[in-house]
């Protein structure tokens, strides 16, 4: 299976793009930047493209820019990825004195790019840290998944499932990366107050 990485060479993407080799994953990491995204490329062993570029030839679209230009990525990248599904791992954040506050918009991210988008969105490993993601071993906890179109959802399962020692759970409807994205807020805090690198673990499922 074919994966691209949209602003891959940022440490979320090059982390992910480790792992997704590792596990057997075709694997062409996007950037705005054709030599930005050959030189981080070449240094994770995968191909490298400009985002357009790699989009068109993917199964599965993994929007990895920095969370604020997602919505603008995605609007301008519409046509090139036509009905592939599009994973989205984006949280947007507030810092602010009190600590980091989740985006007060009704929305999630992942809902707003479904309004942009012709294919189905999935959102998901957004408790998956970069350092951790990246690190020698897969990260030892779950990921969360959501979104409303099943084969979708299933191929970002699958894909979750061979990045972590852990488990890839199916989070519900799209509705639920509020809930996800939001808590990425929460994790950031922990990480702040506790000076460790939070993740999750869900308890109590068969
Ligand atoms: N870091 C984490 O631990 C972590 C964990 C879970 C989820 N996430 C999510 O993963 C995503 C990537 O995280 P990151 O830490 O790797 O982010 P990042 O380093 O801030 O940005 C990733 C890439 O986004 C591209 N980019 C920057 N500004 C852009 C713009 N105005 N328009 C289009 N592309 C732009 C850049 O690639 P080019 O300049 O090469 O185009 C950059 O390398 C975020 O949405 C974040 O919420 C991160």
């Amino acid at each position: 299976m074919r994966v691209a990485i949209v602003g891959g060479t940022g440490p979320f993407g090059r982390a992910l793009a480790t792992r997704l080799e590792e596990a057997g994953y075709d694997v062409v990491l996007g950037s705005r930047d054709r030599d930005r995204a050959s030189k981080a490329a070449a240094e994770l062993g995968v191909e490298g493209a400009t985002n357009a570029e790699a989009v068109g030839s993917a199964d599965l679209v993994v929007l990895a820019t920095k969370a604020e230009a997602a919505l603008v990525t995605a609007r301008e990248l519409r046509m090139a990825i036509g009905s592939t599904p599009v994973l989205s791992v984006a949280s947007e954040l507030d810092f602010t004195t009190r600590g980091v506050l989740p985006r007060s918009e009704p929305l999630s991210l992942a809902e707003q790019l479904q309004t942009e988008l012709a294919g189905p969105v999935v959102a998901g490993l957004h408790s998956l840290a970069a350092p951790k993601l990246g690190g020698e071993h897969q990260p030892d906890e779950d990921a969360l998944v959501c979104g409303d179109d099943s084969t979708a959802k299933e191929l970002a399962l699958g894909l979750a499932e061979r990045i972590t020692s852990g488990r890839a759970f199916d989070a519900g409807p799209l509705e639920s990366a509020r809930a996800l994205e939001g808590l990425t807020a929460v994790i950031v805090n922990l990480n702040k107050r506790y000076r460790g690198n939070a993740g999750v673990r869900i308890t109590g499922l068969p």
